[in-house]
Formats: C-alpha cells, structure tokens, sequence
C-alpha cells in the first residue's frame, strides 16, 4: 500500500489474454458451452488503483475511448469488489480507478483483468487477507475468464474456461493485435455458432464429446517455438465471428500477406492477433497494417497473471 500525501491507494495490475487454441463443445446445463482452449497473458494490461471509500464507484482513465463502459452497479470490477466486500464481511467501500489498455470487449479478456486486478487490490487495501482460492472462486462466479486473468502465463482452461492447469512455456511469443472500431458481445459470437451448428447438422458437435487441446499446441509452447504455434492455432469462434463482422477476413488476409505467421480472431472477436516470427517481423507488419488505417497495437506473451504493484 502507498500512501501519497495522506491518501492511501494499493495499485494492482492484470494482464489481457489471447486463446491460441480454442475448441467449443456442447451446451452444459448452466448454459455455457464445454471448452478446451490454451490461453497466452499478454502484454496489455490493466492497472487498477483502489482508494478507501465508503461507498463502490469506478472512473476510467488511459488513452483508450471508455465513454462507452458501464460505471454502475453492472460494471465488472464493482461487481468483483462488492462480492469480495459481501464474502469478508467488509463494511466499508472503495473508488476504483482504472487505466485501460486492453481493447474494450475486443474479446482479449480486458472486463475480466479489470476484475481480477479490482479483487487483488481490495483485499489488500481492506485487509481482508482471502487466499488465492478464495480469490479465484469469486472470480470464477464473476466471468470464466477471470481466473485466468489471475494466474496468468500460460495455462490451459476446459469447463467453462475456469478450470485451469498449467502450462509449460518457454520464451516469449511476439504478436501484432488489429484492433477494431466496434466491440462485439461475446453471448452473441456463442449463439451465432449455435444457430451455425443447427443449420449444419453435421458440424454439430456431439455431446458426449469432450473438446480437448491439442498436443502439437502444448508441443508448441513448450518449445517456444512461433512457426509451430502458427500452425496450429485454432478458434472455433472465428468462423461466427466473421459471419457476423465479414469485414475482419480482410484484415487477417492482410495481415498474413505483409509477413505475419498466421492471424487468428481473439476470443469473441474482434481484435485480430497475428502471430509474427520476431521482433523485426513484428515492427514490419505494425507498419504495413497502419498504412491501411488499422489501429494496431505490439505484445508480447506469456506474462504475469494479476499482482499488486509498489509504485
Ligand atoms: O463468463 P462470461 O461473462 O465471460 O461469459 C459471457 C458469455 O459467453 C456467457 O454468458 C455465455 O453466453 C458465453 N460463454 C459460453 N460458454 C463459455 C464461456 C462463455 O457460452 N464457456
């Protein structure tokens, strides 16, 4: 906890993410889907600072346009602290403010950062001293990508996508990430596959089949290796996705003809990542990809999961 002219504030930071591999399985009974997917911390990250307050408020800060963002009792954050306020048996409140970097429901796990980083960071300010697991399990009622946001690196999610085990990894991977315009709703990238997947009887995928991660994708983070990785990313969001905003096979096209290894929609859309080779590789297709007036953004992955920062 810093204490800057007599106010005291604990900053928090957490990482966005991008699914290398993601496969969708059936409908559970809860309504989400069964997943298996690999995802990548990386390098845009939310930082949350969390000043004493008695009541629960949020203001948003950065370079980023936020005015479309909820600031009220539906806002993520404000969710994660009012549920870690209400299982401590905490009376009091906070004043979150947030600095966003990751793209705004770009599908890249920003909401869920800002939760990760918000629970973190209230624990600490109220001295509430939860355990990790205690953390992870409000996050996970929070969002399924919350606890990920959390443990970050590289790590491997099924269930809902809450249900994590780690990773090897080795090296950092490079990525060039296409931001868009507009934001899409990840409920209704799900409903588009499952429309999809009723149309096309035979792409329905039976529900007694578990997904699973490949191997070459865990063969592939192990070594480090971003040719081997660009061959076998996958998201099974990507096709609904496109359906839904056609213009984003463009940006892939152009994005794999200026140098990258491959492009693959992140999550729900409608970032694009392009996995490129190297640095130099990385810098070329910024460029490129600007020139086309697309505002694009560098990272780097695997990164730390959510911690508190001594500024
Ligand atoms: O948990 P989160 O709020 O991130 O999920 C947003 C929506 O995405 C869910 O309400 C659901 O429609 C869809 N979803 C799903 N299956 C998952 C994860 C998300 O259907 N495993």
């Amino acid at each position: 906890m810093t204490t800057t002219a007599g106010t005291q504030v604990v900053h928090a930071r957490a990482p966005g993410k991008i699914n290398v591999f993601l496969k969708v399985g059936a409908v559970m009974e809860d309504g989400y889907h069964d997943l298996a997917t690999a995802f990548q911390a990386v390098s845009l990250s939310e930082e949350v600072r969390a000043y004493p307050a008695t009541d629960f408020s949020v203001e948003f800060t950065g370079s980023i346009d936020t005015s479309g963002l909820a600031t009220g009792g539906s806002n993520l954050a404000i969710k994660a602290a009012r549920a870690l306020a209400r299982q401590a048996g905490y009376r009091g409140g906070v004043h979150l403010e947030i600095e966003k970097n990751v793209p705004i429901a770009g599908g890249m796990g920003g909401g869920s950062a800002d939760a990760a980083a918000t629970l973190l960071a209230c624990d600490a300010l109220w001295g509430t001293n939860a355990t990790k697991e205690e953390l992870l399990a409000i996050g996970a009622q929070l969002g399924a990508d919350v606890p990920f946001a959390f443990t970050g690196g590289t790590a491997i999610g099924t269930g809902r996508g809450d249900q994590l085990s780690p990773a090897l990894a080795k090296g950092k991977f490079q990525w060039v990430l296409a931001l868009a315009e507009f934001g899409m709703s990840t409920p209704a990238v799900y409903q588009e596959l499952d429309r999809h997947r009723d149309r096309h009887a035979q792409d329905i995928f039976p529900a007694e089949v578990q997904p699973t991660v490949d191997a070459k994708v865990l063969l592939a983070l192990r070594a480090g290796d971003p040719h081997m990785l660009a061959d076998v990313l996958h998201n099974d969001l990507q096709a609904p996705a496109l359906h839904l905003a056609p213009g984003l096979g463009s940006v892939i096209q152009l994005g794999e003809e200026n140098g990258a290894l491959a492009g693959i929609i992140s999550g729900s859309g409608p970032t694009v990542a392009f996995l490129v080779a190297d640095a130099d590789s990385a810098l070329e297709l910024q460029v490129a990809l600007s020139a086309s007036r697309l505002r694009v953004v560098r990272a780097t992955g695997p990164v730390h999961g959510a911690r508190l920062i001594n500024d």
